[in-house]
């Protein structure tokens, strides 16, 4: 199925789709982003996507941007595709202006949603669980930010695909993990579902606030922690968690087993839960 893309207020076709080169998120990736995915012909958790993307136009100045006007062209470019499982991807950049690094509030936003078929690359996740390495977390401090400023996590996404593996999962210079290229990162040991708490160092992951819920939801220990690379690598179980992968079991990392080598019983007891709720459309913000 074609991709549908809208650019700057309409649909436009492939060849139309062209952006200036004195577009800002092209000259300094002064730009913000959103990936949402659609279930069934539902677009899944849009409300928390949109709080999101609001608290990212706030943090780089550009809280001017209407995102109801935002929304209301994400629907409808969803609704032109008629792709049932999609992923929708949603940039705004802060606007066309001669190359200088300070900008201007007055710019017009560059607006750009696209709407792809995932539903092969959905089909081909293994329910088994994949692998991973780790690599240094080389970004700045504002990684609650979703911008577009993505060559460490393009940098080391490619060296785990050289490796063979799914995922990159970074450590900070301070010796804790934080993330994945594009996931956040969960672990579980002594029984309890573990993430590093919110702050500079990672996203705000939709997924990730909706896996929380479903652990309390499940009665299961759960603790917002940093660990060291060397206690990660001793957990019980590792998963991925995001918008693209719901919750994904890393069974190896760095080419050694993670806990018994399969995937883990909370990480599949959360997948399910996941789908559950995906299944009663019960993505309100809470
Ligand atoms: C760095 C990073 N962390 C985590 C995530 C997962 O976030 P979400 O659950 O909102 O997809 C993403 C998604 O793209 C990401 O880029």
């Amino acid at each position: 199925m074609p991709e549908t893309i809208y650019l700057n207020g309409r649909l436009v076709s492939p060849e139309e789709a062209l952006i200036p080169i004195n577009d800002r998120g092209f000259l300094f990736g002064d730009a913000v982003y959103e990936v949402i995915r659609s279930y069934d012909g539902r677009l899944w958790a849009l409300e928390r996507h949109l709080q999101r993307l609001a608290q990212s136009l706030g943090a780089v100045d550009m809280g001017y941007v209407d995102t109801d006007e935002i929304a209301a062209a994400l629907r409808e470019t969803y609704a032109a595709s008629a792709i049932p499982d999609a992923v929708v991807y949603l940039h705004i950049s802060r606007g066309v202006a001669p190359r200088s690094h300070a900008y201007s509030r007055d710019l017009e936003p560059t607006v750009l949603i696209t709407v792809r078929d995932m539903s092969a690359r959905f089909a081909a996740m293994d329910p088994a669980g994949v692998a991973a390495i780790t690599a240094p977390d080389l970004r700045w401090r504002r990684c609650d930010i979703k911008s577009t400023n993505l060559l460490p996590n393009v940098l080391a996404k490619t060296r785990a695909r050289e490796a063979g593996v799914y995922e990159a999962i970074l450590v900070h210079p301070d010796g804790y993990v934080t993330e994945g290229t594009s996931t956040s990162v969960f672990w579980v040991r002594g029984g309890r579902v573990c993430t590093l708490s919110l702050g500079g160092e990672v996203l705000p992951g939709i997924t990730r606030g909706i896996v929380l819920e479903i652990a309390r939801d499940e009665g299961l220990p759960m603790v917002e922690e940093r660990i060291s690379l060397d206690e990660f690598r001793k957990a019980d179980e590792i998963f991925l968690v995001g918008t693209t992968v719901e919750v994904y079991p890393i069974i190896s990392l760095d080419g050694e087993p993670v806990g018994s080598g399969q995937a883990g019983p909370v990480a599949l007891q959360l997948l399910e839960a996941f789908g559950a709720r995906v299944q009663a459309g019960d993505d309100a913000p809470r």
